[in-house]
């Protein structure tokens, strides 16, 4: 399922890669709807005889394609802007199952939330709480509201992904979100109906997700026993994958787990992955140009850059980096480097390949975090993205074009 080798040849599914980036071009992203379908499948799966919500994190990979892809088996989704909202909307998902998350929610999106009927507004602050009963209140509207707990818990991940440490801007210590959850219960615009938490992303030990659920429970229970009835807990993504050599939990290990936890309490389990749906189900294509030789390395300069796939040079993230068919050039050691006129502009330093000009490269693990962070530096129109579906491809992001980067700018009126 999704990518595989055949005889040294990459294939996405069905199809030769190849041909593919015969087909689309380079640099190019690859989706395959079987793998992100099985993906999400192994959390319905693992919940299932238990009242849940899988909420897919539109921030990992917000093309349409993918978004119809997931909507059609069930998934509800996690949004961080009204952007995010429209576009579930147009890829034809249920806005009845969508978590709204993010510390910085301005009333029109907060509006436009409530208007379409949102699951969950995911509230990080005491204000935000004022303003959303301002806004409820207005429209004569209810707004579901979970508060989202940031535990002080270390999720032993790289510090820009970790989001549930006291020093961070997510979400509120548990004893200020009793006070809010208390509050809320008395304004006439919120119904309180859950407790939310994020402690980061690419977690590869489940310990301190575990730690903050059972901080979740003390909260449950203790308001239960004040007459707050709390209806779901939302455990937020940030399950991992494999880049390398991690070892990330499997997801069916970590719902057991949370199940069992959880004991007899009558919660619906809502969870936000995103990384875990998408990340291998996608791949990044690209060519090498030219090769250059210096004392101090060998660089094969491609023509995908961070402007492409970020990942490599903000996080200094490991991502494989493999050849698509067989070559008869010998094996040598390459820094994959981009145009882009920085030295940060890497995608992998230390690759063992073989490869020439002409060669084209597979850089794995590209579908979560990767088209969704690329950006226009260096007037770089963006890449194709393509969903492959058995033997069949389907372009499902128009390559940008020269125009595209031009359009909405002007010169000087004198
Ligand atoms: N829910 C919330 C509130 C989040 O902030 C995130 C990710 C998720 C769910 C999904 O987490 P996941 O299951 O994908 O770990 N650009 C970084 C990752 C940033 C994650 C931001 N929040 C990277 O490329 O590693």
């Amino acid at each position: 399922m999704g990518f595989s080798y055949r005889e040294g040849r990459l294939f996405a599914e069905e199809l030769d890669c190849e041909t593919l980036a015969e087909e689309y071009g380079t640099p190019c992203y690859l989706y395959s709807r079987a793998a992100m379908e099985a993906a999400l499948a192994e959390y319905h799966d693992a919940l299932s005889g238990c009242e849940h919500l899988v909420c897919y994190a539109v921030k990992a990979n917000s093309n349409l394609a993918v978004l119809d892809t997931l909507a059609r088996q069930g998934a509800g989704f996690d949004i961080v802007s009204v952007g995010e909202l429209e576009r579930v909307l147009a890829a034809g998902g249920d806005p009845g199952k969508v978590v709204f998350s993010g510390v910085v929610k301005r009333r029109e999106e907060m509006h436009r939330a409530l208007e379409l009927g949102i699951r969950c507004f995911n509230v990080e602050s005491e204000a935000e709480l004022e303003v959303l009963q301002e806004v409820a209140a207005a429209l004569g509207k209810r707004a579901p509201v979970s508060v989202r707990v940031n535990p002080d818990v270390d999720a032993g991940t790289h510090p820009y992904i970790s989001t549930g440490l006291r020093e961070n801007k997510f979400g509120v210590a548990t004893d200020v979100a009793m006070k809010l959850l208390r509050h809320g219960k008395t304004l006439p615009n919120i119904d309180v109906i859950g407790l939310d938490c994020h402690i980061g992303s690419q977690l590869t030990d489940m310990a301190p997700l575990l730690e903050s659920l059972r901080q979740l429970l003390v909260m449950v229970d203790t308001l239960e026993a004040e007459g707050i009835r709390i209806h779901h807990l939302d455990l937020g993504g940030g399950i991992g994958v494999r880049y390398k050599d991690e070892e990330p939990p499997a997801i069916a290990d970590y719902i057991a787990a949370v199940r069992k936890a959880l004991g007899d309490r009558k919660l619906c389990l809502v969870f936000e992955p995103g990384r875990s749906i998408v990340a291998n189900a996608g791949v990044l294509l690209t060519r090498v140009h030219y090769t250059k030789e210096t004392d101090a390395h060998s660089f094969a300069l491609v023509d995908a850059a961070m402007n492409d796939f970020i990942r490599p040079a903000l996080y200094q993230a490991w991502v494989d980096i493999q050849t698509t068919a067989p070559s008869e050039e010998p094996i040598r050691t390459w820094n994959i480097v981009g145009p882009v006129c920085e030295t940060g502009d890497f995608l992998g330093k230390d690759r063992d390949l073989a490869l020439a000009p002409g060669t084209l490269l597979a850089i794995h693990g590209a579908g979560a975090y990767g088209f969704v962070m690329s950006s226009n530096y260096n007037t770089r129109p963006r890449a194709a993205e393509v969903m492959i579906d058995g033997s069949s491809s389907q372009l499902v992001r128009e390559r940008e074009s020269i125009g595209d980067l031009l359009r909405g700018e002007h010169r000087l009126r004198q």
